[in-house]
């Protein structure tokens, strides 16, 4: 899919796609540095994480293990409440492993913040989070994002795995939708 097939329902792109990949790289070959000798549990929060995982995987040269964690937030709303649901756990016993939380986006910041909890009383060796975006709104939680692709404004954003209504999601680029989509 490209800004083609979006007729007139694309109002902007906000991060292209060449500018996703070349971040995804830079982001892979920090990672890449701080976990020399290590091998990596990539943790990719379903579905919003997919495409990130796919391109930071893929541009990793350390040992990776790839797993899934699907959660979905309590609650009705567009506002995530903080209260998380499991609808998928880990197939991988993670004591002792090198985690990275992989994360299409951090707005409000509790779903991770619940994440990392969870995952924490689990003993990993070490645990961190890689995000592809990040919302001004998640400063006012206090989670440490060794990882962040772009920081962008609090606008509604699909592609690169995210979705409207489960659409969009395999735009290659991040962008914005025009209001006539939601009305
Ligand atoms: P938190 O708990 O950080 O929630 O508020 C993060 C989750 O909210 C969803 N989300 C979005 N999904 N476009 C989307 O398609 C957006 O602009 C957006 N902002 C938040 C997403 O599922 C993310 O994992
Ligand atoms: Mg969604």
């Amino acid at each position: 899919m490209d800004a083609a097939d979006m007729g007139n329902d694309l109002e902007k792109v906000l991060i292209s796609e060449e500018d996703l990949q070349v971040r995804i790289k830079e982001l892979a070959g920090r990672i890449d540095e701080d976990y020399a000798g290590k091998e990596v549990l990539l943790v990719g929060v379903l579905k919003g994480a997919v495409m990130v995982m796919a391109d930071l995987a893929r541009a990793l040269h350390v040992p990776v293990q790839m797993d899934w964690m699907a959660v979905s937030s309590y609650g009705a709303g567009t506002r995530s409440s903080g209260v998380v649901r499991v609808l998928k756990d880990l197939d991988t016993d993670i004591l002792d492993r090198h985690v990275l939380i992989v994360e299409d986006i951090i707005d409000s910041g509790l779903t991770l913040h619940w994440l990392l909890e969870n995952l924490k009383s689990r003993n990993p060796a070490s645990l961190e989070i890689c995000a592809a975006l990040r919302k001004p709104d998640a400063v006012k939680v206090p989670i440490e994002v060794k990882y962040v692709g772009f920081d962008i404004p609090s606008e509604f954003v699909i592609g690169y795995g995210l979705d409207y209504a489960e659409r969009y999601r395999n735009l290659p680029f991040i962008g914005t939708l025009a209001p006539h989509v939601y009305t």
